[in-house]
């Protein structure tokens, strides 16, 4: 692990007065989440356009439903890890303002950050697509249709060629757009929006992520390792001398 690298961020972190932390599916990898685009991601098994988009969804329904009911239930046996707690633990102590992610996992939330935003929805919420009734996870999970008006039930996440949520966005944007220090974690930025989010920030700019990114040249400081130790290493010595 780079030490001198580590050491350097909780510097910035501790002079730092709004920290924003961007993250991807990097992050949850070591909580058994697949990511998409690493050598085991999603994408290296499933075409998304077959699975992830309004088109799947409505004329592909029972490869959407699979795909998304084996994602479900693959989450319900997982949990965050001690990345997340040391987000959390970081956020408290006032070191990080903000967690943006374009996970769907809901595992900042459940280890105690605070305040998140949502980019690309949440698997644990369930709706239907055609009336956007709210439906229970287990309806789905039993493939039931809508119980107001037989539609399609589906998670509240952003499907590939759907409008992105403009309240979280907003909110997302404004938060980044105040931070001196932007810290993404675990993603390949090759997805946009998201991936220029970033560059909105005016502050500096570190990734941390298990292989370089096409992006890489354009951060202040790169930390390549997996996201939970690095954040730990980090948490410890931010840290380190307050009881
Ligand atoms: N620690 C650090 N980095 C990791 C780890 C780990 N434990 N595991 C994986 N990574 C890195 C991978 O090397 C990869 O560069 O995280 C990155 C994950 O990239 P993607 O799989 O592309 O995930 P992400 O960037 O979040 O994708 C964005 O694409 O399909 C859509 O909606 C989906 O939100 C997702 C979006």
């Amino acid at each position: 692990m780079d030490q001198p690298k580590i050491d350097l961020l909780a510097e910035w972190m501790k002079e730092s007065r709004r920290t924003v932390i961007l993250t991807g599916a990097g992050m949850s990898t070591e909580s058994g989440i697949p990511d998409f685009r690493s050598k085991e991601g999603w994408w290296k098994k499933i075409d998304p356009m077959t699975v992830s988009t309004v088109d799947a969804l409505e004329h592909q329904y029972d490869l959407f439903h699979g795909f998304y009911s084996l994602r479900l239930s693959d989450l319900k046996k997982c949990e965050p890890h001690k990345g997340h707690d040391a987000l959390a633990d970081l956020e408290k102590e006032g070191h990080v303002s903000a967690v943006v992610t374009q996970n769907v996992d809901g595992f900042h939330q459940q280890s105690g950050s605070g305040t998140v935003h949502e980019l690309h929805g949440s698997l644990r919420k369930i709706f239907c697509h055609e009336c956007g009734a709210r439906a229970d996870e287990a309806a789905f999970m039993e493939r039931e249709s809508c119980s107001d008006c037989e539609g399609h039930l589906r998670p509240k996440i952003i499907l590939f060629g759907e409008m992105l949520p403009q309240d979280v966005w907003g909110r997302a944007i404004q938060d980044i757009e105040e931070s001196d220090l932007l810290i993404v974690i675990g993603s390949s930025l090759q997805v946009a929006p998201a991936n220029e989010l970033p560059f909105l920030s005016d502050g500096k700019k570190v990734i941390i992520n298990q292989e370089e990114t096409y992006l890489h040249n354009q951060f202040d400081l790169q930390i390549e390792g997996k996201a939970g130790e690095v954040l730990q290493l980090i948490r410890d010595k931010v840290l380190e001398g307050t009881v």
